[in-house]
């Protein structure tokens, strides 16, 4: 793998994503052959933010392929709480364990982190930013229940501005031919502009329709999402926009027989428990999926890591991020550092800094 650390799952090129995605299928066919795959291997999983599936699905992935853990999800009670900078804490953690995850409230810390970990860092999801295993998890179910990643139509549905799944998996879906996306929302939870840029650049089509009855016939994924409450700046503008989308058995009636409902969970009031029956719901098969892709995942980081030095960037002077949900704008010593990207040159942590 050409990259230590997964911050952004286009690190990857499309050959080794389907390595690990082939990978997870192996093990998911046959567990016990990786059983022992990274024996004596420590994994730290520092979560910043509260977290069920995406924690328990690294930790129990980590125990399958013979490794053990450690970590954080409350930081409240680590030295956290008591001011200590992300840089300190990830310096110290790294030099205990062999990788590394990470979660965070702030846009760009999986970026960060990366810059002063001697292990390979795992983004497990920055803010409204990106969340790479997610994605990881939501190409293996494609590839196990679709059978192809291109030509689909692919459907998102509900918090697209602050849902970091769907800005995954629309970056990773739009490097693969003929997908198109139809973005369903509310004009205020609509897509944002960077990553509509993005799938332009890649030349994929998108639309953007404000209901689940107009896009439902056409679409062969349909990728719901919860409303995030947490990155809403007051409780009232989440309340002008919960319940907005409910996906219940008369909407299925709409949909595709061979229909693909996913969704990263968990699931708040999107989708009704009567879709849970429809052979169509593949949100709770889906997490399986993931704890699988994690298992490979974390084989491949571990077993191509050679130690070395943090990487050193170059810093960009006179950058400013103003992207008031960015790393850079709440811990002061990470160098300025900008990337060119379709938008144009940005901050590289967060991939915003500019007007939207
Ligand atoms: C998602 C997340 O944390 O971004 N959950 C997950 O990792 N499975 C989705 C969400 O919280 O809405």
């Amino acid at each position: 793998m050409s990259v230590r650390n997964l911050i952004d799952l286009n690190q990857l090129s499309l050959e080794e994503l389907d390595e690990i995605v082939d990978m997870a299928c192996r093990i998911s066919k046959h567990p016990e052959h990786y059983a022992s795959a990274c024996r004596d291997k420590l994994m730290a999983t520092l979560f910043y933010e509260p977290s069920t599936r995406t924690q328990m699905s690294f930790q129990s992935a980590m125990l399958r392929v013979g490794g053990k853990i450690i970590g954080f999800d409350n930081p409240g009670g680590t030295s956290v709480a008591k001011g200590e900078s992300l840089k300190d804490t990830v310096t110290v953690l790294s030099g205990y364990t062999d990788i590394l995850t990470i979660r965070h409230p702030l846009e760009g810390a999986a970026m960060a982190a990366s810059l002063y970990s001697h292990v390979p860092v795992i983004n497990a999801g920055d803010g409204g930013h990106l969340h790479p295993t997610q994605t990881l998890t939501d190409i293996v179910t494609l590839r196990n229940v679709v059978g192809r990643m291109d030509h689909l139509v692919i459907g998102m549905c509900g918090d697209l501005a602050n849902g970091r799944t769907v800005h995954s998996l629309c970056r990773s879906m739009s490097r693969y031919g003929g997908n198109s996306f139809v973005f369903i929302s509310t004009e205020t939870l609509a897509m944002p502009k960077y990553i509509k840029e993005y799938v332009t650049a890649m030349g994929c089509e998108y639309t953007e329709v404000r209901t689940l009855e107009e896009a439902m016939p056409y679409l062969d994924v349909l990728y719901m999402t919860r409303i995030q409450r947490e990155r809403f700046e007051t409780p009232a503008e989440y309340e002008a926009q919960k319940g907005v989308y409910v996906l219940d058995a008369a909407k299925m009636a709409l949909g595709k027989p061979d229909l693909c409902v996913l969704h990263p969970l968990p699931r708040v009031d999107e989708i009704a428990y009567e879709v849970d029956d429809d052979p169509r719901a593949w949100y709770f098969r889906q997490t399986l999926y993931g704890m699988y892709g994690r298992m490979a995942l974390i084989i491949r980081m571990i077993s191509e890591h050679e130690s070395r030095t943090p990487t050193v960037r170059t810093a960009s002077p006179g950058f400013t991020c103003h992207n008031p949900k960015c790393i850079t704008r709440f811990e002061p010593y990470l160098p300025p550092l900008t990337v060119d990207t379709p938008s144009g040159c940005v901050c590289a942590y967060c991939e915003r800094g500019q007007a939207e």
